[in-house]
Parts: C-alpha cells; sequence; structure tokens
C-alpha cells in the first residue's frame, strides 16, 4: 500500500478561525493556524495529502464537502456550533460516502447539556473530543488506520 495515495479534507465550521483567541480556557490558547500547521507537517510524515478548509458558512461547508465527494478518501470535520443542528450538513456529509470523523477541540459532553448532542455523530466513524488541537493529528491517523483495516 502506498500511503501516498490518501488524501483527506479536513474542515473547520464556523467560529473556529477565532480559535486561540476565544475562550481560551474551553479552546486551548493555540492559534487555528499553528493547530493547521502542525497538522500538515504530521499528514506529510504520514505520507497523507490534506486540504484545509475553515467557513462561517454552513453552504461553503457543504459545497466543499460535495466539490470533494471524488478527491477524498476521507474526511475530518470540526463542526462547531453546527454539530448541534445542521442536519443539511449532516446530509452532505452522509452523501458522498466516505468515512467521516468528527473532532472537537474541547470536550462537549462534560459541558453544556446541548453541547452533548451530535446531529453528526450517527453518520461518522466516530468522535473525538477533548484534546484541543492534538485532536486533528488523532482523527488523521484513525483515519490512515481504517484504510490499513480495509485494504
Ligand atoms: C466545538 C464545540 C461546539 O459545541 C462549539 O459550538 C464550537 C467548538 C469544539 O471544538 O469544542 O464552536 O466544536
Amino acid at each position: 500500500m502506498n500511503d501516498k495515495d490518501f488524501r483527506v479534507l479536513v474542515l473547520h465550521g464556523p467560529n473556529l478561525n477565532l480559535t486561540g483567541f476565544r475562550e481560551p480556557d474551553v479552546y486551548g490558547k493555540k492559534p487555528l493556524e499553528e493547530i493547521d500547521e502542525d497538522l500538515k507537517i504530521e499528514a506529510d510524515e504520514l505520507g497523507i495529502e490534506i486540504r484545509i478548509l475553515q467557513s462561517n458558512s454552513e453552504g461553503i461547508l457543504i459545497d466543499t464537502i460535495q466539490e470533494h465527494r471524488r478527491w477524498a478518501d476521507g474526511i475530518i470535520i470540526n463542526p462547531g456550533g453546527l454539530t448541534h443542528y445542521s442536519i443539511s450538513l449532516r446530509d452532505a456529509l452522509a452523501s458522498v460516502r466516505l468515512p467521516v470523523i468528527e473532532v472537537h477541540l474541547s470536550n462537549v459532553h462534560a459541558r453544556e447539556e446541548f453541547r452533548r448532542n451530535s446531529v453528526i455523530a450517527p453518520i461518522t466513524v466516530g468522535q473525538i473530543v477533548g484534546f484541543g488541537g492534538h485532536g486533528y493529528i488523532l482523527g488523521l491517523r484513525a483515519l490512515l488506520n481504517l484504510k490499513k483495516e480495509v485494504v
């Protein structure tokens, strides 16, 4: 198996562009740019091609998922607040029939009641929560591991 054939789309949803600045006690002090840099280094080391996009717009996230349905072998997504109510985002992710990993910087299960429910989670392989930016790296490794299991 050549891991370089593996392509992953990474999506950050609304307000994640303010990571590092907003509620640092909850989401950490590391800016999103640095989280993305760490992820690119990890992807390089693992031989994975990644594309990363942050958007505050649900429509742009959905368009990007649809546009990458043939390009990507897997998706890592932190849907931000959309996690808790966006059926359209869930439907888009389900439509493309790719393995999806849901990442949250904070441990959403240890916070307000409304954050415990994810409408996205049932169509994902799994959730990674509470590890800050490192969660995306864990997600990348989990997707690669899944591929190895099926090859
Ligand atoms: C978040 C958790 C969500 O509940 C929240 O709306 C966010 C960030 C996280 O990464 O912990 O915007 O997805």
